[in-house]
């Protein structure tokens, strides 16, 4: 099976840390947000990867390689510029013939096996295209599937409140050869951009069928913030317990951690789930829960909860501690006294925050 995966998007809303690497690149749970991705198609059993990428592609390039570290092979289409995801698709129309393929957006978390099921019942289907949809509160943030009877009558993009469903287009998709008239005939949207919801509308009013998998699990789009710890909450949460590294008689541990290995815990309490990469130095703090520390991490007489710490950053002296902040890799924060309760901090690569003359 092929799929086109998209991630030409630029992460505008979770700059500092995108300036330095696209935003499928940053960590949840320990790995990429892309390797999740992947990992999910291989197991939904896609060999042949078309990466659609920006202009600027060269990290995204490095990290999938020839997609075989994913058991697959890895083809590269650009779109040039941001003009939506019908366009982006088509960027990569040349990768594809008149077969059956899956489109993903590459910024999409979904519950682990989603994929599976959605893949295996459109591949299975006689639907000229089907794609995933979960019941949400604020239906107009999103393109939303209105349904009767069972069967996709209309696809709205963002539509207006009271929008006319709640069911949200999740960023997942399967195509048939059909999707390539419809989105060389659409028109571009209110906000410029050529919709691949108005692509698979444009099939329901010409008469094709238009599957729909509807999921109740979780779902993140991880473009904001709130949005990666979400998704590391519950990548985290799939943790089983697994102490590789060293904790010594004077910490406490409880629920599902993973200490990987090289890591020395001294005189600090760990509250799962969370993650210690390898080789960190935890002294005299509080980790937890729903961390996660990259390697060669130190932290020290500090306290860290919902956060993301990149590889090789350096906490010291954190007090009342950090709290729903993502630090990029070797930031180091040192002797913050927040008073009005714990920081949360977005900083990128190589930010330092120490008092003067100290550091
Ligand atoms: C895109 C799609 C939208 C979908 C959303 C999912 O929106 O156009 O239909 O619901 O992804 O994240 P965008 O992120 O481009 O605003």
């Amino acid at each position: 099976m092929k799929a086109v995966l998209l991630c030409a998007g630029e992460g505008t809303r979770l700059r500092p840390l995108t300036w330095s690497r696209p935003k499928h690149l940053l960590p949840v749970g320990g790995r990429a947000v892309l390797d999740w991705v992947l990992s999910d198609l291989a197991d939904a059993g896609v060999r042949d990867i078309v990466m659609v990428v920006g202009v600027e592609s060269r990290r995204l390039r490095e990290f999938v390689g020839d997609g075989s570290r994913w058991g697959m092979t890895a083809a590269y289409a650009v779109q040039p510029e941001p003009r939506g995801l019908a366009h982006a698709l088509s960027c990569a129309g040349d990768h594809l013939g008149d077969e059956r393929f899956l489109m993903y957006l590459g910024d999409d978390l979904l519950n682990r096996g989603v994929v599976t099921e959605f893949a295996d019942g459109f591949m299975a289907s006689q639907a000229d295209a089907s794609l995933v949809v979960k019941p949400v509160q604020d239906p107009s943030a999103f393109g939303v599937v209105v349904m009767e009877d069972g069967v996709v009558t209309r696809l709205v993009e963002k539509p207006k409140p009271p929008a006319p469903s709640d069911l949200a287009i999740v960023g997942v998709y399967g195509f048939g050869p059909e999707i390539w008239e419809a989105v060389d005939s659409i028109e571009p949207s209110a906000r410029g951009e050529l919709e691949i919801t108005d692509a698979i509308d444009y099939l329901v009013r010409h008469g094709h069928t238009v599957g729909c998998h509807v999921t109740d699990g979780f779902w993140a789009d991880a473009g904001s913030p709130q949005a990666l710890l979400s998704a590391n909450r519950y990548f985290l949460g799939l943790l089983d317990r697994r102490i590789d590294g060293d904790v010594d008689g004077a910490s406490t541990v409880t629920g599902d951690i993973h200490v990987a290995a090289g890591a020395r815990v001294t005189r600090s309490e760990i509250v799962g789930p969370c993650l210690i990469g390898t080789d960190c130095v935890i002294e005299d703090s509080r980790i937890g829960p729903n961390v996660s520390l990259g390697a060669e991490c130190t932290v020290t007489r500090s306290a860290v909860e919902e956060s993301i710490i990149d590889d090789k950053c350096r906490v010291e002296r954190v007090r009342p501690g950090l709290r729903e902040s993502i630090l990029g890799p070797e930031v180091t924060v040192c002797d913050v006294v927040g008073s009005a309760g714990p920081s949360a901090l977005l900083l990128a690569d190589y930010t330092v925050i120490a008092p003067a003359g100290g550091e």
